[in-house]
């Protein structure tokens, strides 16, 4: 097992978890939401919001995969919408655990647009600095954290420590432990 760093704790994490939910019953109010998990990282978020939320709402799921081109070439993204509701007419708010190039919400934005959402905002837990690739910025961010590569909370490495309760970040030298 690794040695992970702490960046942001459980308690910091319910706090700011709060305050979203706070936030999203308060834009949505009466307005019936569709809520849209992004999958596999948004898992706990989605599930730690919902139970807070006092406005109707409908949970989905969408999977989008990035498929890396080249350092140069920006990768194809492959949205999958298997468990997709019907969002035509619904207030859609998507959530991710983690804003990083901003490639996965533009692509999903693209996928849900022409669905002809009644309105389409957007939802993450981390916002990394510095690495935005796209004019496009969530409406809600609960953290903003340095350039750094964080797991736990529904984050992985290699699809491991998703399911720490804090958010911990690997460094340089955890990468390499974690290969040999
Ligand atoms: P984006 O398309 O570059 O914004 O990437 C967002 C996706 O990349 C997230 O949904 C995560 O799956 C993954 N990701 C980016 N940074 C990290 C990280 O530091 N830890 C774990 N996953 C990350
Ligand atoms: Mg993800």
């Amino acid at each position: 097992m690794l040695v992970v760093r702490e960046l942001i704790s459980a308690e910091q994490i319910r706090h700011g978890v709060a305050q979203l939910a706070a936030d999203i019953n308060h834009y949505y109010r009466q307005r019936p939401l569709t809520l849209l998990g992004v999958m596999t990282g948004s898992l706990v978020l989605v599930a730690d919001v919902i139970r807070q939320l006092e406005i109707p709402v409908r949970v989905g799921v969408i999977q989008a995969r990035s498929y890396r081109g080249g350092a140069t070439t920006p990768g194809e993204l492959a949205v999958r919408d298997g468990y997709l509701p019907d969002v035509q007419g619904r207030h859609v708010l998507v959530m991710d655990d983690i804003y990083d190039t901003g490639r996965t919400l533009a692509g999903l934005y693209e996928y849900l647009r022409p669905l002809k959402p009644a309105s389409l905002r957007s939802a993450v837990l981390l916002r990394k600095q510095g690495r935005q690739q796209v004019p496009l910025e969530p409406d809600y961010v609960v953290f903003d954290i340095p350039d750094v590569f964080v797991v736990g909370y529904g984050l992985d490495y290699q699809d491991q420590y998703r399911h720490l309760a804090y958010v911990a970040a690997l460094e340089p030298q955890d990468f390499q432990q974690f290969q040999e």
